[in-house]
């Protein structure tokens, strides 16, 4: 089979053995509260409900404070039809130390998405990023070559996409493997290229379609839909994509992460062009990470110290979920995170934060107030969700 053609309805036909299969063994330690929290009491005005009749899917990132968290959970449960683990499914959480594995977290997330009836997006397999100190220590002292580095990496994604095949909706293999230059390109620097080798990319796709053939297989990253205000890494990710779907590589789809910054310049026509031109090469395509930033007056209260702020943070936010409603082959608009208090923002941006769509006090703010709007309206056909011509590669 063709996999790069499955359609919507395959894939989620895919998902549904998610809800067929086992509750995983330590199920038990989500919290019961926010297990089933939105069984039989869906609000139709929720995000999720609002998108499934647009046939889209809403996520949001999950931290395990998120699941423990009662009242955040059932923001969780109730608003979001399909979540990514923000941080439990990466290397370094996984497996910390060489054979020594720890799946609590991920375990947790994919009972509570099974209990709340949502689909996952696995994240990730292959990124510079969070790799366990075995790893990066043995490449640096030279006691780990390459073959060995490579069986490495067959056996983490063979291990991960197999303890959770036919659970996961979407899977990104490869993350982060581009320039921030212009003009953009594969970084001969990454971790991955310059200890695995080039064609690292393209192997690991391929181990991932084997240890879990239903899965759709991303490449994620940022700045590939114009976030940064310039273009330059669009042009790298969909060459990327269209040379592994010449040699045959199964990639189904592009994550665009969509982590914008107020004090950018920003281009949603250019986002829904860069979204039109991935769907061209017959790929779906996800923003995986939405968030919009801005400067803040500390991160506990993450009030914007700029009031147009208010104004611009969710303009951005919903200006991207407009631009994905324009493509029906944009499958699922993912928030990284829902709550100001639960975003990454504040700790890695120095003097930022109210990225998210609820403040932190888990009311929800205009960002949310805009994209339900929108939800809203895209259900009476405005905008229009337009079948496009999808050439086949
Ligand atoms: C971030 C998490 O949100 C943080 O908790 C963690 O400390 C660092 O990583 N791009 C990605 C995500 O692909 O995995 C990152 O997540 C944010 C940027």
């Amino acid at each position: 089979m063709d996999v790069r053609r499955r359609s919507v309805l395959t894939a989620a036909g895919a998902a549904g053995a998610v809800g067929a299969a086992g509750v995983l063994g330590s199920a038990g330690t989500a919290s019961a509260a926010a297990l089933g929290a939105s069984h039989g009491h869906r609000d139709p005005n929720s995000l999720r409900e609002l998108a499934e009749k647009v046939g889209l899917r809403i996520g949001t990132a999950i931290i395990p404070q998120d699941i423990n968290t009662p009242a955040w959970a059932a923001v969780a449960a109730s608003q979001f039809s399909v979540v990514t683990p923000g941080n439990e499914m990466k290397w370094q959480v996984v497996e910390p130390t060489q054979g020594v594995f720890d799946w609590s977290g991920a375990d947790n997330l994919v009972a509570f998405a099974k209990a709340n009836d949502q689909l996952i997006r696995g994240h990730t397999f292959c990124w510079h990023n969070q790799l366990p100190n075995f790893l990066t220590t043995g490449v640096a002292n030279g006691s780990i070559n390459q073959t060995q580095l490579l069986d490495l990496l067959e056996a983490h994604i063979f291990t991960e996409a197999g303890r959770y095949r036919g659970k996961i909706w979407q899977w990104d293999v490869c993350n982060e493997f581009l320039t921030d230059s212009n003009p953009s390109g594969v970084n001969p620097n990454d971790f991955w290229i310059k200890n695995a080798g080039p064609d690292v990319i393209e192997r690991a796709f391929r181990w991932a379609h084997q240890a879990d053939p239903h899965a759709l297989l991303f490449y994620n990253d940022y700045n590939i839909g114009g976030e940064d205000g310039s273009n330059a890494k669009f042009q790298a990710a969909f060459n990327l994509a269209q040379g592994l779907l010449e040699k045959g590589v199964p990639i189904h789809g592009i994550g665009i992460q969509g982590h914008l910054d107020t004090q950018f310049g920003w281009s949603p026509q250019r986002l829904s062009d860069d979204i039109g031109k991935y769907a061209s090469l017959g790929l779906k395509v996800a923003i995986t990470e939405a968030d919009a930033r801005t400067f803040v007056n500390n991160p506990t209260d993450q009030v914007p110290t700029n009031g147009l702020e208010n104004f611009a943070q969710p303009f951005e936010m919903d200006e991207m979920l407009k631009a994905s409603l324009a493509h029906p082959e944009l499958i699922s608009f993912t928030v990284w995170g829902f709550t100001d208090a639960d975003s990454w923002v504040p700790g890695f941006f120095t003097g930022e934060g109210f990225a998210t769509i609820y403040d932190v006090n888990l009311n929800p703010k205009q960002a949310y107030l805009s994209m339900q709007s929108t939800l809203k309206l895209a259900a009476l056909g405005a905008p229009h969700r337009v079948r496009t011509r999808t050439p086949h590669p």
